[in-house]
């Protein structure tokens, strides 16, 4: 698909389909009526009065060609004016991307009205990954493919002195969406596709495409000599070979980077404390965190910012077999501290706690680990928002904001000392498992303790990753957050 921005004044006469945002007092505005001739102006003005549209956050309509306007006009809803900001905005574009791609338009053209209460390129924006999330599907295991997509192009007219942000806005959000759609696919993937060998694949790949991403894969055995411990205490008990990937994009010189760690468990069975067979398919989406490396190194390759990023993935599967951990093992981490585990289900947290101990290495600005870590997550935030904790409020602070920014919300919960305390083991330097309560806070403790020598924070999306039921797929998830939290950094 093709994104246009042009400070061009619209042609009527090569148009195919306008459209025209309206809030809820119904009123064209005045730059939208420019647009149009007297005649359909007229004719617009009252059809919006008349017909049931009352305009609402996400309500659209799409008016015929008639013979004094020979080209479609969309109608779409923003609501009450008051409450008009980017996430009702994202409500309506994602109404205009699904009518346009139901009606299979081949051309849609903006131009944003004086009323519009987010800028212009905020909008241009959260239009473009409406179009691209419409446009996204996972067919690879149906004999019925979906309808290739109809849109060829989306033109946003925009004022001479917006032009270049527009033309940002669009580049930043078509990278966006692309590593977004890799970790979607990533996560959809079934289990017996997805392995550890299958993600490092994948990592390598990236890194052949793109000059500026190197790729390397440590094996178990580089991991034994290395005292990983915990990590292998999880891989050992399945037949695919555990792997811990690194991608590293240089575009700042030796600038300390910024390093992401995605949990890779590419099918989480519980191992011997196994889970119930209701919804363990679900497991399959383990990974995810790991996708949105992936996914994020993605959308990186494309903008090239001046930045140091690291990307790692700690890929195992977690299944009980004869020789898989057992609850009451002990192992020793590359950190040197002992883990007693206590519930082999806990694994995500002994793969990234010497991945944590891992990146130490790369002498870091900052580590954000990303992992499906809890169910106690879901209690707590349920499916709309992440869970984030850290060791440093700054980086706290603004993954926080980089979610609100990108409409891929995250809230902090607390690690405070009195939590700490549920991890003490009467055997081991520490257990991998708290007690009842507060089961996402304990997991963050667990990770605190093994990212002690930089500033860190750990996102918990187990809540957000997927959706269930009828619709279940992978949501992409936090690519959005993290993408917008990197490149905050740019120029700073
Ligand atoms: N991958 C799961 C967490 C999970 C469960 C994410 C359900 C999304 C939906 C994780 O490895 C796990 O099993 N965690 C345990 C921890 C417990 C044993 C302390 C959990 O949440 O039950
Ligand atoms: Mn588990
Ligand atoms: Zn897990």
């Amino acid at each position: 698909m093709h994104y246009l921005s042009s400070s061009d004044s619209i042609q009527t006469s090569s148009l195919s389909c306008l459209c025209l945002t309206i809030s809820g007092d119904k009123q064209l505005p005045s730059s939208s009526a420019q647009l149009l001739n007297t005649e359909q102006g007229k004719e617009v003005a009252s059809l919006i009065k008349d017909l049931s549209f009352s305009a609402g956050v996400g309500e659209v309509l799409l008016l015929p060609r008639t013979n004094e306007r020979p080209f479609h006009i969309l109608l779409a809803g923003l609501g009450e004016r008051d409450k008009q900001d980017s996430i009702q905005f994202a409500k309506s574009s994602d109404a205009i991307a699904s009518m346009v791609k139901s009606k299979k338009l081949t051309t849609v053209t903006f131009s944003f009205d004086e009323t519009l209460k987010i800028s212009p390129t905020d909008a241009t924006s959260i239009l473009v990954e409406s179009f691209e999330t419409s446009h996204y599907a996972f067919d690879a295991y149906k004999a019925k493919k979906s309808d290739s997509p109809s849109l060829e192009s989306v033109n946003f007219h925009v004022s001479a002195d917006q032009l270049e942000a527009t033309k940002n806005a669009v580049s930043y959000a078509q990278a966006m969406s692309k590593g977004r759609s890799v970790a979607r696919s990533l996560g959809n993937e079934p289990g017996n596709v997805c392995t550890p060998a299958f993600l490092a694949e994948q990592a390598l790949a990236l890194g052949g495409s793109s000059s500026a991403i190197n790729t390397s894969v440590l094996e178990e055995d580089d991991m034994t000599k290395l005292g990983m411990g915990a990590f292998l205490s999880v891989s050992k008990g399945s037949t695919e070979p555990g792997k811990l990937i690194t991608m590293e994009y240089n575009g700042a010189g030796d600038a300390a980077p910024l390093v992401l760690v995605g949990k890779g468990i590419t099918f989480d069975t519980g191992g011997i404390s196994l889970k119930p067979g209701a919804q363990m398919d679900e497991m399959k989406f383990d990974m995810c965190g790991a996708a949105s490396v992936l996914g994020v190194m993605t959308a990186i390759a494309e903008l090239q910012p001046p930045l140091n990023i690291i990307g790692v993935i700690a890929a195992a599967e977690n299944m009980p077999a004869g020789n898989a951990s057992k609850p009451g093992d002990i192992v020793t981490t590359a950190s040197g501290k002992t883990v007693e585990i206590l519930n082999t289900d806990a694994e995500g947290r002994l793969v990234l706690c010497d991945a944590l101990t891992y990146v130490e290495k790369f002498k870091p600005a900052a580590v954000v680990d990303i992992a499906t870590l809890t169910g106690a997550c879901i209690v707590a935030l349920g499916h709309s928002t992440s869970a984030v904790m850290g060791n440093n409020q700054p980086l706290v602070d603004k993954l926080t904001s980089a979610g609100l920014e990108a409409r891929d919300k995250a809230w902090q919960l607390p690690l405070w000392d009195e939590y700490h305390t549920l991890l003490d083991s009467p055997f081991a330097d520490v257990q991998n498992i708290g007690g009842k309560g507060a089961g996402s806070i304990t997991a963050g403790c667990f990770l605190s303790k093994f990212a002690e020598s930089y500033p860190w924070a750990h996102l918990d999306i187990a809540g957000t990753a997927w959706v269930s039921g009828k619709d279940k797929a992978a949501t992409g998830r936090p690519v959005p957050l993290l993408l917008r939290y990197l490149m905050n950094h740019v120029g700073q």
